[in-house]
């Protein structure tokens, strides 16, 4: 990544000491929970309510983050209470799915690379090892949801599972067994034709028949509707194929995340705040913070690939990426002591009611990206 100005450095550093600030009081009054949303200011703990939640590895991938920023060690027992509460989730064939790595990434993969624990890794292999089992060999993609029951939902995949596929790249490594990385290329190249359209917009849902593989339609899932342009959904498309080909090398990959984000610049307000769908109608005000934040590190990552291949253009990346950071810092972040979240403004999906509230993994890439520019981050994803 390129140099930071002067006052880039400083932004970024004045940003994660207050970060720091808050989250030390933050995290020792919810010790031991797994948040995913704050009621009245307060987390909420999905280990008691619904401990096979998608999002139930993000708190812990934070809490490895401030590890990373202070050493302070209360940060790393928490990150390791969360691992273990995840052994429930483990057992549970029901919630297994394709979004273990956004589980088991930011736990046992992360702390299985830092202290080379057995139990960190059997967990880590195990998830991988369910993933794998959702490949889908006539149309070489991995299966979104359960929802066994409905027969409809045999092929769908969704542009998240691009997120997801890490932990596959990782079981490959540590094994040396080529068929886990065979199956996120499989799965990255399926996304790559599928998913993003020609003007780098893409679907959240795509159908596909099970038994043959073709693809018989989208769907507009928690965007707008069919055809439109989830914001989330995109911000998961720039990161997820930058991730590939850090992975993989394969800079088709990169330029994929770059017409994603071409496509994302275009769209983006002037204001920078992201809102739940570029698509939207004009009138709606509807805002997702979280999708600005997990846009910045995907641009982070796009930018260190393309400075790392030599190619022209990262610093555009690396400027929209700061602009987004520094609107969550001045506009949408609650900084004061007595809430626990972040971010604000955040948003489940366009058509629910979760709107305006504070969501983890909002919180988790807000922070992740700050410690990339500061040189600290460790590398969950
Ligand atoms: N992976 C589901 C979501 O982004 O809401």
């Amino acid at each position: 990544m390129r140099r930071l100005t002067d006052t880039e450095k400083h932004w970024v550093e004045d940003t994660l000491k207050k970060i720091e600030k808050k989250m030390v009081p933050v995290t020792e009054r919810n010790r031991d929970k797994i948040p995913y949303t704050t009621k009245n200011g307060r987390f909420d703990d999905k280990s008691i309510d619904d401990p096979c939640w998608w999002t139930n590895g993000f708190w812990g991938g934070e809490m490895w983050q401030l590890y990373a920023l202070t050493g302070k060690e209360m940060f790393r027992q928490e990150a390791i209470g969360v691992e273990e509460k995840l052994d429930k989730n483990l057992m549970s064939h029901q919630g297994l799915d394709h979004d273990n790595g956004f589980k088991w990434l930011p736990t046992s993969v992360i702390r299985y690379k830092q202290e080379k624990n057995e139990e960190s890794f059997n967990r880590a292999m195990l998830a991988a090892g369910n993933m794998a089992g959702r490949f889908n060999m006539a149309g070489n993609f991995i299966r979104a949801w359960n929802n066994w029951d409905d027969v409809d939902r045999r092929g769908f995949a969704i542009i998240d599972c691009m997120m997801n596929l890490p932990l596959l790249y990782w079981a490959s490594e540590e094994t040396t067994d080529p068929r886990f990385k065979m199956m996120a290329i499989a799965h990255a190249d399926t996304a790559a034709k599928e998913f993003v359209r020609e003007d780098g917009s893409v679907n959240h849902i795509v159908v596909f028949d099970p038994f043959t593989g073709k693809s018989t339609g989208t769907l507009g899932g928690q965007g707008y509707g069919e055809g439109s342009s989830w914001t989330r959904g995109q911000s998961w498309g720039i990161y997820g194929f930058a991730l590939s080909y850090g992975y993989t090398g394969d800079k088709k990959y990169l330029e994929t995340s770059k017409k994603i984000a071409d496509y994302v610049l275009a769209a983006m307000p002037e204001s920078f705040l992201v809102p739940i769908d570029y698509r939207q109608p004009k009138d709606v005000t509807l805002e997702d913070s979280t999708a600005a934040a997990i846009t910045a590190s995907g641009l982070i990552e796009l930018a260190a690939g393309l400075e790392k291949e030599n190619l022209v253009g990262a610093d555009r990346y690396l400027d929209a990426a700061f602009k987004l950071l520094k609107t969550l810092d001045e506009k949408r972040c609650s900084w004061g002591l007595d809430t626990d979240n972040l971010l604000e403004n955040c948003a489940v999906d366009y058509h629910g009611d979760g709107h305006n509230m504070s969501i983890i993994y909002g919180d988790y890439y807000f922070i992740e990206a700050l410690m990339k520019l500061a040189g600290k981050a460790l590398q969950i994803f």
